[in-house]
């Protein structure tokens, strides 16, 4: 009798014990580990980037553990001026998304009139609509396609069937949001665009020079964020269907078994390491990476970079050699007099850092609307 109660307390105890520690440890984390039931549909598909994240956190760590360290600045292919005319004589029609399996690449495609946005389903923020507003205002003649997480899905199973388990594995929102967008680039081709780029141009004719192009991060802010020297960015990104590159994103990120990291399974740190791969064997189909200034001109309005900074008179002091990145984009930064804005005649669109899909920016969303009626018959989803 006396063993059987002691047993029974003993097990009482350890259970008070495991419960208190595990509800604690989801009152400590730090905002990052968001329990799944908060998770709801309305969870937003398109985010550009995690929270903030610091670089001493594990997820991070281990972005940068996976992330070649032999980086060099990128030497961009092209730079993007808008010209007054087009050399083109003929408009190309929207190509409707179907079923058919991706074209065989053709190298003097271009990139076809479609503008694909995603977001888990057609209620999407009102934080949005201005950005979503300007987009479709500039580019009229373009076809739009929005891809919720039901189409994403069907266009997976029926197209890149190779890829569905591993779809399904994700465990981040982000991962499914991310890996979908290379997906409709590679398969349709067109532009993709995160809902939070604003656009201040028509695409074209400026990106009608390219067979493809990708986004970059405001090199200060990679160099003191992440300690890189360049991030290809995945909030804006365009390209003729059936283009190799995609085509190798979706295979490198078949080879991922890390899961639940999404900016190293299917995000930028991915996607900058398939371009340096891409890119250092000189490819027969070549892939530009914009200036900062085209797609993405602004520092994350969300952090102080002067204070993330500090004092720059030490590394002031040494050898542009021996110093860091963090320390080269910093004096690079106080060289614009802390400027976050650098847009200027060749800006296209404007990166907006909403964050809109994380827990701290949750009290800044507006409620959603139907961008669908509102922008009726314009809105197309896959069928
Ligand atoms: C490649 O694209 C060009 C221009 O759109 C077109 O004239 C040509 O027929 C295409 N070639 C193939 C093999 O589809
Ligand atoms: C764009 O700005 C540059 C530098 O300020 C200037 O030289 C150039 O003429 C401008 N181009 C157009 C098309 O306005
Ligand atoms: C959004 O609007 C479209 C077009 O009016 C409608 O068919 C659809 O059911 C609406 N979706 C929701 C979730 O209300």
């Amino acid at each position: 009798m006396r063993r059987q109660e002691l047993f029974i307390r003993t097990i009482l105890v350890v259970g008070v014990v495991y419960a208190t520690w595990k509800t604690a440890g989801w009152y400590w984390s730090d905002g990052e580990e968001i329990p799944r039931s908060v998770i709801s549909s309305q969870w937003p598909s398109v985010v550009p980037k995690p929270l903030n994240p610091e670089p001493n956190k594990p997820h991070a760590q281990q972005a940068l553990n996976s992330f070649p360290t032999s980086l060099k600045p990128a030497t961009p292919t092209a730079r993007t001026t808008p010209t007054t005319q087009s050399t083109r004589t003929t408009t190309r029609a929207a190509v409707a998304p179907t079923k058919k399996a991706a074209p065989a690449f053709n190298s003097s495609a271009r990139i076809p009139r479609i503008l694909h946005q995603a977001f888990a389903s057609e209620m999407v923020y009102e934080n949005y609509l201005p950005y979503i507003n300007s987009c479709m205002a500039l580019n009229p003649d373009w076809t739009y396609y929005l891809w919720r997480d039901s189409d994403a899905e069907a266009l997976i199973s029926s197209a890149y069937p190779e890829f569905l388990a591993k779809y399904k594995k994700y465990s981040d929102v982000l991962e499914r949001a991310d890996s979908i967008r290379y997906i409709v680039l590679h398969h349709f081709g067109g532009i993709y665009l995160d809902m939070d780029v604003q656009c201040v141009r028509p695409f074209f004719p400026a990106l009608d020079n390219f067979n493809s192009f990708l986004d970059q991060e405001r090199i200060e802010q990679t160099n003191i964020f992440w300690g890189w020297p360049f991030s290809v960015m995945n909030s804006a990104m365009g390209s003729a269907p059936g283009h190799p590159f995609f085509r190798e994103v979706i295979n490198e990120m078949l080879h991922k078994s890390q899961i639940g990291n999404a900016f190293a399974t299917t995000g930028p740190a991915i996607l900058t390491q398939v371009y340096k791969q891409y890119t250092a064997v000189k490819p027969a189909v070549p892939v530009t990476l914009l200036e900062p200034n085209v797609m993405s001109p602004l520092m994350d309005g969300n952090k102080n970079w002067r204070s993330m900074c500090g004092s720059l008179a030490a590394a002031k002091s040494k050898p542009d050699s021996r110093r860091s990145w963090k320390e080269r984009g910093c004096i690079m930064l106080e060289s614009k007099n802390w400027r976050y804005d650098d847009s200027d005649n060749s800006t296209i669109c404007v990166h907006r850092f909403l964050h809109l899909g994380y827990g701290f920016a949750a009290g800044a969303r507006k409620k959603p609307f139907n961008v669908t009626a509102r922008f009726w018959p314009r809105v197309r989803t896959f069928k």
